[in-house]
């Protein structure tokens, strides 16, 4: 090391110097980017899982301790104290929002709740099979039709003019999707109900009869989407960031986002845990099984809900959530067999060496699926939960990246691994 700021990489007899990078809090990184063109050396870092792509003043992981804070303030307290709206605003802008600011945020994600009313035909297009990520990620993208004269990512006022836009459509667009797939006619949001009450408004009322929302239902999907809202460069949020780096709009971003979220090793994995949960219940309750199969390396299951990248300890997240299904049962003076059987499957794997040993702990999707379905949302809308609670991360990002002045296209190198050059054989000569 040749002082604090600068490590050096020697490769035979030369000598390179890296600078060191730190954050305010956390990890401290090596500055690579000069390396190749100094040395011809390029680094390899399959999944990332050690390279920073950008900094970042958003979100704040601790993962051996089990700590997450937006803003530099702590997830237990935001998920107790604060509403979706403001943890919206505070993750995009940067701090909690005084009382104008709030009122000005909530009343445009009012305003803004109704999609083009031609969008509605869209969903007749679908098969009534369809998964709703995937209407979803397609008429997030369709957003960017409508408003052809707010695209430009490096104009603030056009930004800001698209955020609440997004916010409030997004929500809308879900309750509807799944309103569509069970051929009960889309129901209008309504402007006087804050925002998780408008999303459960949109999702269950009829026409045919009043619909009084669950205040009980409606904080406890708040702190749900609270809890999801960022997570710093996950797979989806660096999706968003990736794709925002070649300069697509927002919406684009987001679609793109959204896709990302959906496979069962990120985001789908709300909707695997419960899926799997279900299986253990109708094999007799048997967790043993689903455990032993998920250390068998030649079966490819993994236990869903456990494990994760960042976490080597409790995900502070799916602490809040268990307590969380708790409370509302006792509330609701329910029982869920489905909470019984995760709770023993959790006791178990904490147990067992495999999991200890490589620091396997329930993560935020573990109980998150339980709480959907006490909530009454339906299995295959769970991702698009999780989609509608991290928007406000994925634009924060995407506003943060355009904002910041040192964004590049993203855009890894690779190490090529094929042939060195091949001849070309004309068809009739190939074997
Ligand atoms: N069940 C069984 N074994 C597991 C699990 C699991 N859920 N997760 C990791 N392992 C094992 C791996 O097989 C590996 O074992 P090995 O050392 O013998 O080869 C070891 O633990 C390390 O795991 P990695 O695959 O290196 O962990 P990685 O960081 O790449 O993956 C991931 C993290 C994708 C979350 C993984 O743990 C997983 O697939 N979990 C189940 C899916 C899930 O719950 N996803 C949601 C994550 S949270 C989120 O995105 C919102």
């Amino acid at each position: 090391m040749a002082n604090d700021d600068v490590a050096e990489l020697k490769i035979g007899s030369k000598v390179y110097p890296l600078p060191i990078v730190a954050g305010t809090i956390g990890d401290e990184g090596l500055d690579i980017r000069k390396l190749r063109q100094d040395s011809g050396y390029i680094t390899l870092d399959s999944g990332y899982g050690n390279t920073g792509a950008c900094k970042s003043a958003i979100t704040f992981i601790d993962g051996e301790k089990g700590i997450l804070r937006y803003r530099g303030i702590p997830i237990e307290i935001l998920a107790e104290k604060s509403t979706f709206v403001e943890t919206s605003y505070l993750l995009i802008y940067g701090h909690l929002p005084n009382k104008a600011e709030l009122s000005d945020f909530s009343n445009k994600l009012r305003y803004h709740s109704l999609i083009h009313e031609d969008m509605l035909h869209f969903y007749d297009g679908y098969p009534s099979t369809a998964h709703p990520m995937a209407i979803l990620s397609s008429m997030v993208c369709s957003l960017s039709a409508y408003y052809p004269d707010s695209l430009d990512p490096k104009d603030p006022e056009q930004v800001d003019h698209l955020i609440p836009r997004v916010l409030s459509k997004l929500r809308t667009i879900a309750a509807y999707s799944y309103k569509k797939s069970i051929g009960q006619p889309v129901v209008y949001p309504r402007n006087s109900l804050r925002y998780c009450e408008n999303f459960l408004h949109m999702m269950f009322a009829v026409p045919s009869e009043p619909y009084e929302v669950d205040p009980d239902i409606a904080a406890a999907l708040n702190m749900l989407l609270i809890l999801h809202a960022d997570h710093e460069q996950n797979c989806s949020t660096s999706t968003v960031r990736l794709v925002g780096s070649s300069d697509a709009n927002l919406f684009a971003s987001i679609a793109a986002g959204i896709c990302a979220l959906w496979g069962p090793k990120h985001g789908g994995a709300n909707q695997a845990v419960v899926e799997m949960l279900e299986e253990i219940q109708r094999n007799g309750g048997d967790v043993q099984k689903a455990l032993a199969l998920s250390k068998d390396k030649d079966s490819h299951f993994k236990l869903m809900g456990f494990g994760h990248r960042v976490y080597k300890n409790f995900d502070p997240r799916a602490k809040v959530i268990k307590a969380q299904c708790d409370t509302l049962l006792g509330k609701l003076k329910k029982a869920d067999p489905l909470l019984d059987i995760a709770r023993r499957l959790e006791e178990e794997a904490l147990r067992d060496p495999y999991f200890a040993d490589r620091k396997l702990y329930p993560n935020v999707d573990f109980y998150s699926g339980v709480l959907y379905r006490v909530l009454n949302i339906p299995i295959n809308m769970y991702t698009v939960m999780f989609s509608l609670g991290r928007l406000p991360g994925w634009i924060a990002h995407w506003r943060e990246m355009h904002l910041g002045g040192d964004e590049r296209i993203g855009r890894p190198r690779q190490i090529y691994t094929g042939t060195v050059e091949a001849p070309y054989i004309p068809l009739m000569e190939r074997r």
